[in-house]
């Protein structure tokens, strides 16, 4: 295992170094229209918290939980088995087959297993010659791995981009195109998810031939690396639409440590107040809410967290616009991740996402905080306020204002709105014009 993580590792730095510079013309980017992927992918991965230890064993394990708990009937259809579920040689019809010993009834049986729960079965590929973790890669066998897994029942691929020709490092999209028309050429939904970390801004080209498309790289439960992936998305809003979305990477709520971390980093995790933003901004930022916690060991506030069907909603909504920055204030020097002024280091932040339907808006306030940890003396809960103008609100409409973490209307408000929001903390709100005044 430590083995094939600094391989990994090792072959993502590599091919960081090989990308840097390249630049892509956007380019009119068109739906894939596949049929799924209208809205953003629920689900649950095995990467974040079981990394290389994946069985069909963990899989029906976390896919009863995912219907015990409640949450498969809220949304969360998918279960994603990430890398390492390959055997490491093809057999002899060149077909991909799966680790003998953690799958012992191979693939489709799951797939039924999952379908008989209501659940849909996922799986990970790679766009290269091997796998992030060194398994056999798609590359020169796109149609038929396409084939193999629409005969398996699957019904989402996470397509990966370690170990890449030059050619497919100079220039991805053919290869990334041919396994869109391989998946598509199957007849069967597969939803496609790209895993190529934003380089040569896929998010410019990659509407035309996935239902989302990952715009970072990896994410792990600390709050330093969710505000650093929130803001690498800001921009990004024009290229989210119903059946192609910007993937922010998987929700670490409830995640102890990362795959990377237990080795590299020290074992992290985010608090219950951070989780609670990180969920509510990847929700209004449409991101696919693919969950990585270990369900068998979930504490019952990450349970509520990424179970509350009104953020779910936020997230879900079908006009499949996508969040982004209004408004934004900074107080204080910060140096090196810490605060060195003599008074508050404060940063607030307000997003917002157009809702389908007519004057209807999510809306996070947010107090960044701007530290590593949540004990920083000079922290303080700020009042975050936010004229409705500024939202898309007509000037003189009264807005109906609910509080969707709390589940409590705050009332009928006119001019703005502004509320107390603890550090790493946020309100979200979802805002909808009285009287049916346009947007302005
Ligand atoms: C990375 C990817 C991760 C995970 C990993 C598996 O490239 O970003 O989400 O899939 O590979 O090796």
């Amino acid at each position: 295992m430590s083995t094939s993580l600094s391989s990994h590792i090792l072959s993502f730095a590599v091919t960081m170094m090989l990308f840097a510079g390249v630049e892509f013309a956007p380019q009119f980017a068109q739906g894939l229209e596949n049929g799924v992927g209208r809205t953003p992918a629920l689900g649950w991965n095995t990467w974040n918290q079981f990394g290389c230890n994946v069985s069909a064993a963990l899989i029906l394990e976390q896919a009863r939980l995912l219907v015990s708990t409640g949450l498969a009937e809220k949304g969360y259809k998918y279960v994603n088995i990430d890398d390492c579920w390959q055997n490491h040689t093809r057999d002899s019809h060149g077909k991909l087959q799966a680790d003998a010993k953690r799958f012992p009834d191979g693939i489709s049986a799951l797939s039924k297993e999952l379908d008989a729960m209501g659940l849909l079965l996922g799986i990970y590929s790679d766009v290269g010659t091997k796998t992030c973790a060194g398994y056999p890669g798609s590359s020169g066998s796109y149609e038929i791995d396409a084939a193999t897994f629409a005969e398996w029942g699957i019904s989402y691929l996470k397509f990966d981009t370690c170990s890449l020709t030059a050619a497919e490092r100079k220039d991805p999209r053919p290869a990334y195109g041919e396994m869109s028309t391989a998946l598509n050429s199957t007849g069967r939904p597969i939803l496609y998810s790209m895993c190529n970390w934003g380089q040569h801004k896929s998010y410019q080209w990659a509407g035309g031939m996935a239902n989302s498309w990952r715009t970072t790289e990896d994410i792990w439960p600390q709050w330093q690396r969710v505000v650093e992936l929130l803001e690498a998305n800001k921009d990004l809003a024009q290229y989210a639409r119903p059946g192609a979305f910007n993937d922010m990477d998987m929700i670490e709520v409830g995640v102890n440590g990362h795959v990377f971390n237990q080795k590299l980093l020290p074992r992290t995790k985010l608090t219950s107040r951070e989780a609670e933003s990180h969920f509510s901004l990847w929700a209004l930022m449409s991101s696919p809410l693919i969950l990585g916690l270990d369900l068998s060991q979930a504490p019952q506030w990450a349970l509520d967290i990424v179970g509350n069907d009104e953020v779910i909603a936020m997230n879900q909504d079908a006009a499949g616009h996508q969040g982004n920055l209004v408004a934004e204030v900074k107080h204080g020097s910060i140096l090196g991740g810490k605060c060195v002024s003599l008074g508050n280091c404060t940063h607030t932040q307000v997003w917002r996402k157009q809702l389908a339907g007519v004057q209807s808006v999510g809306v996070v306030l947010f107090n960044r905080g701007d530290d590593w940890t949540e004990n920083s003396p000079k922290w303080q809960v700020e009042t975050v306020q936010i004229p409705f103008s500024k939202l898309g609100f007509a000037a003189d409409v009264s807005v109906h204002v609910r509080d969707v973490l709390e589940h409590k209307d705050l009332g009928v408000m006119t001019g703005s709105v502004a509320l107390p929001v603890p550090p790493h903390g946020v309100r979200t709100l979802v805002l909808k014009a009285v009287g049916g005044a346009a947007y302005a």
